[in-house]
């Protein structure tokens, strides 16, 4: 009997990414690309995935246990993006379907944007900004736009690995006192962190002008951030979150602000994303808040999107992706396709 004939592997990119990684995964591949600036809907990812050898998903595609229950065919997920709380990753281990992410070359851009807004918060950048371009710049003010100082001050950061580590590493840079949370898995891995200090999580909100939040979010991270710890943070300190949104409570994060404990918050991410137009926070001006744009710069997109890609390929050819999230699966057999 002859053997049947086998077709393509099929690939669905849930956006638009850079044109040299997708014309890489084109020569491997069918691939069909979502081409809305708006991510597919869940009906619409179903179905993609049903049909799919892989899919190239992004940190706005929700994959859970009931989606990865109905692929037949789907042997890798491959997110864009270092975070995989979007996917279901034990449904997927279940089901023999590597996880794959970036993480590593998005690091530095990261951290870049982290203190970005730590300095944009701090001095009032952005506030200044629109004072400037609402016409309200009469004179040089001896008591205008006063904000803190960066250099000399403590800054805590909580989620010491890679991005965390980077992000201290800026500040020292400044002159500033770093601390971390304390955690078994959080050490410096870098010799120029050697002044940092591990502390618990009380000290560190007590010492700390500013909190920066760096770690990933999971069940035990979820509101690690709400009404007591802001309780126990210094009068006045900052908060910066470029992780995700819920690892703060937003309730509570509010409250701090209209009491005045919190002195303000420069925010890459918020829950939910995108933030509602009404959303209290949008009318604080010691508020600063970015659309989730921590990785985006461009070379450090195309050096996603290729990783992302080459998860993939590495997947097409029966080993596990060099970045992967769940590194214990073991992959399911291919439906015939080459
Ligand atoms: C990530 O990689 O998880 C970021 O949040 C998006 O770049």
């Amino acid at each position: 009997m002859p053997r049947p004939a086998r077709v393509r592997r099929k690939v669905f990119v849930t956006r638009v990414i850079d044109s040299a990684a997708l014309d890489r995964l084109r020569a491997a591949a069918a691939v069909t690309v979502w081409r809305d600036e708006i991510p597919p809907p869940a009906s619409a990812l179903r179905s993609a995935l049903m049909d799919a050898d892989g899919v190239l998903s992004m940190i706005t595609d929700k994959i859970d246990a009931a989606m990865i229950a109905d692929t037949p065919r789907l042997r890798v997920i491959s997110n864009l993006g270092v975070g995989v709380d979007n996917v279901d990753l034990d449904a997927a281990t279940r089901a023999g379907i590597a996880v794959g992410h970036t993480p590593g070359v998005l690091t530095d851009a990261t951290a870049d944007l982290a203190f970005g807004l730590l300095m944009a918060t701090a001095r009032r950048i952005a506030e200044a900004a629109r004072h400037v371009r609402a016409g309200k710049w009469r004179t040089w003010g001896p008591m205008t736009m006063l904000g803190h100082d960066v250099h000399s001050s403590t800054l805590g950061i909580i989620g010491f690995g890679a991005i965390g580590q980077a992000m201290a590493l800026r500040a020292t840079g400044f002159g500033m006192r770093v601390l971390y949370l304390k955690h078994l898995r959080d050490k410096p891995t870098d010799a120029r962190l050697a002044g940092a200090v591990g502390v618990s999580l009380p000290r560190l909100l007590a010492q700390s002008d500013y909190v920066s939040m760096h770690a990933p979010l999971t069940p035990a991270t979820r509101h690690m951030i709400g009404a007591r710890e802001f309780a126990l943070m210094k009068p006045g300190a900052i908060l910066i979150n470029t992780a995700r949104g819920p690892v703060v409570d937003q309730a509570a994060l509010v409250a701090a602000l209209r009491s005045g404990q919190l002195g303000g918050a420069g925010l890459d991410v918020t829950d939910p994303e995108p933030i509602a137009r009404r959303d209290p926070l949008l009318r604080f001006d010691n508020v600063v808040i970015t659309p989730h744009i921590g990785s985006a710069s461009i070379a450090t997109r195309a050096r996603m999107a290729a990783i992302a890609v080459d998860n993939i390929l590495d997947v097409f050819s029966g080993r596990l992706p060099r970045g992967c999230a769940n590194p214990r699966v073991r992959l399911r057999p291919e439906q015939g396709a080459t």
